[in-house]
C-alpha cells in the first residue's frame, strides 16, 4: 500500500464536491424507501464524527502533530459527507427532520458513554493505546468505503452514485492514514499488537452501531450485503485489516454483517433491495 503523506492529504483535503451535481436529474429519479433508510443511517454516522473525535483526541494522541493535523481536516470532510447526504435526501423529496442531529445524539447508549470514558482513561495510561484507536479507525473507514461502493454499484440514481463514489475516495484516504499509523505502531511492538487484538475482540462494534441503533445496522447489512457477491468490497476491507501486524485473525466485519443481517431477517422477514429503476429509465430517456 502506498505510503501516507500528511502534507499531500492536507493539500487535497476539503468538503466533498456537490455543486456540480445534476440536482434536477436527482429530483426526477429520487431514492427508494430502502435507500432512504440506508442513507439516513450513513448520514447520522457521518454527522457524529465529531463525537468520535472527542474519544480519539485523548491522552498521548494529542501530542502527535501528524494525528492532530489529520483529525482537524478529517472531521470536516466527514461533516461534509453528512451534509451532502442530507442535501441529496432533501433533493429527492425526503428531507430529514430539523432536530435529527440532537435526537440521534441523545440516543447514545449507556454502553457507548461508558466505553468512551474507559477509552479516554486508557489513552492516558499508555501511548500504545493509539495503536488501538488507529486500527479501530482503519476498520471504520474501510467499512464506510465498502458500504458506499456497494450502494454506488446498486443504486439506479446516477447522481447518488457519483456522490457515493466521491465520498468513498475520501474514505479510502482516511483509511490509509489510520492503517499506516496502526502499522508503524504495531510492527515492532508485541505489547501494542496484543493490546489491539484484545481491544478489537472485546469492544469493537461496527461503525455507527451506537448512533444508528442495532435495527438500522441490521437493515443496512440485510439489504446491502445479502450474499457473497455483494459482500466482496466488505471482504476486501477485511483483508486490508488482516494485513496489519498481528491482525491476521480478523474476520469480525463479515461475521458481524452476516449476524446482524440474519437477526434482522429473523425479526422482519426477507430483505428486498429496491431501487427507482422506472424513474431512472424515464428521466434518462428524457435527458437523451
Ligand atoms: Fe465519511
Ligand atoms: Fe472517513
Amino acid at each position: 500500500m502506498a505510503e501516507f503523506n500528511i502534507h499531500r492529504f492536507l493539500e487535497l483535503a476539503g468538503g466533498v464536491r456537490i455543486d456540480d451535481l445534476d440536482w434536477a436529474l436527482c429530483r426526477r429519479i429520487g431514492v427508494s424507501d430502502v435507500e432512504e433508510r440506508i442513507l439516513k443511517y450513513m448520514g447520522d454516522t457521518e454527522s457524529h464524527t465529531i463525537i468520535y473525535m472527542r474519544d480519539l483526541l485523548a491522552g498521548h494522541s494529542t501530542r502527535d502533530p501528524e494525528i492532530t493535523s489529520f483529525l482537524s481536516a478529517w472531521v470536516y470532510e466527514e461533516l461534509c459527507h453528512g451534509r451532502a447526504i442530507s442535501r441529496l435526501l432533501a433533493e429527492s423529496g425526503r428531507p430529514e427532520e430539523a432536530d435529527r442531529y440532537t435526537r440521534v445524539t441523545e440516543g447514545s447508549s449507556l454502553r457507548e458513554i461508558v466505553e468512551a470514558a474507559l477509552s479516554q482513561g486508557a489513552a492516558y495510561l499508555t501511548p500504545r493505546f493509539i495503536a488501538l484507536h488507529m486500527t479501530w479507525g482503519a476498520i471504520n473507514e474501510a467499512t464506510a468505503a465498502a458500504a458506499y461502493q456497494t450502494l454506488e454499484r446498486r443504486t439506479a440514481n446516477p447522481v447518488l452514485a457519483k456522490l457515493l463514489n466521491r465520498m468513498a475516495r475520501q474514505e479510502r484516504r482516511h483509511f490509509s492514514f489510520y492503517w499506516h499509523q496502526a502499522k508503524k505502531r504495531m510492527e515492532n511492538d508485541r505489547i501494542a499488537r496484543a493490546l489491539v487484538s484484545f481491544g478489537i475482540k472485546h469492544f469493537w462494534t461496527p461503525v455507527g452501531s451506537g448512533v444508528g441503533g442495532g435495527d438500522n445496522m441490521g437493515f443496512l447489512a440485510a439489504h446491502l450485503f445479502p450474499d457473497e457477491e455483494t459482500m466482496v468490497p466488505l471482504k476486501q476491507a477485511e483483508r486490508s485489516i488482516q494485513d496489519l501486524p498481528g491482525m491476521e485473525w480478523f474476520t469480525m466485519l463479515t461475521t458481524a454483517s452476516r449476524q446482524v443481517a440474519a437477526n434482522y431477517i429473523a425479526i422482519h422477514g426477507p430483505a428486498r433491495f429496491v431501487t427507482n429503476d422506472a424513474q431512472a429509465a424515464e428521466a434518462l430517456a428524457v435527458a437523451g
